[in-house]
């Protein structure tokens, strides 16, 4: 059976006292039947993962740069953020595709070089409202999935995210309905690719939206294993319902 797992992106959002936030997370969470990551900037890392060390709460990056080390200005590899603590990364978000022209190929060497240091990898697909509209969900999934998971990928080292960009920061969530073709439609590539026993293990999440008002439905959706929440990780009164939602649900099962 897939672990829930509910993560956590604050995005570029964060400040040393924010890290008070975790301990309010970690203090009602006693990993039992969830997982909880949260991926602060990269810059709270490492007092993050200290401050998290004996909690159910692990800690991961929000990107990492292909290479392992190098003339790379800025940048921080995936080596790096293990260093720091870190236990995952989360790879091809949709503002890293568009603010930095990520492509497939790139969010592929990237999982490759965050699998080599050791990091599970949350690699994000979505659509554009303009192509739901114009009815290529599916098409576009299936192409950034086959395009930025590894063969190397494994129940243990591969998370999946789908975040259709409408629903990202907006308010706006799709149908339960949508969301279970989706969901149904990754688990069949991955099953197609990797086979049943690997392709069944990839946990699958839904971020966009996510709130503690809407969190318990969408937990109840086929082939949703958890969630990926940005703007309600930030607070632990917004984060922690989530957590218990997503407990419940696996309890329900
Ligand atoms: P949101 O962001 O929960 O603020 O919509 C989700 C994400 O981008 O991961």
């Amino acid at each position: 059976m897939r672990r829930k797992l509910a993560a956590g992106n604050w995005k570029m959002n964060g400040l040393a006292g924010d890290l008070a936030q975790l301990d309010t997370i970690a203090a009602g969470h006693d990993g039992a039947a969830a997982e909880v990551l949260i991926c602060p900037p990269a810059t709270l890392l490492a007092p993050a993962a200290a401050r998290c060390a004996d909690t159910a709460v692990a800690v991961g990056g929000q990107d990492c740069h292909a290479e392992a080390a190098g003339a790379h200005t800025g940048d921080v590899s995936a080596r790096m953020l293990a260093d720091a603590g870190a236990t995952a990364v989360i790879l091809g978000h949709s503002e890293r595709r568009e603010d930095h022209g990520e492509t497939d190929d790139l969010v592929r060497a990237k999982a490759g070089a965050a699998h080599a240091a050791g990091l599970m990898t949350i690699v994000c697909v979505g659509e554009s409202l303009e192509q739901r509209d114009a009815a290529n969900t599916l098409d576009i999934i299936a192409g950034q999935l086959a395009g930025s998971v590894p063969d190397g990928a494994t129940g243990e080292n591969t998370v999946i995210a789908y975040e259709p960009i409408w629903a990202i920061g907006t308010g706006r969530t799709p149908t339960n309905d949508q969301i279970g073709e989706v969901h149904d439609f990754m688990r069949s590539r991955l099953v197609a690719r990797f086979g049943e026993g690997v392709g069944r293990s990839v946990r699958l999440l839904y971020g966009g939206s996510v709130k503690p008002g809407n969190a318990a439905e969408i937990f109840a959706v086929s082939n949703v294993d958890g969630a990926l929440v940005g703007g309600a990780s930030l607070r632990a009164d917004d984060f922690s319902p989530i957590v218990a939602a997503l407990s419940d649900s696996a309890q329900s099962i």
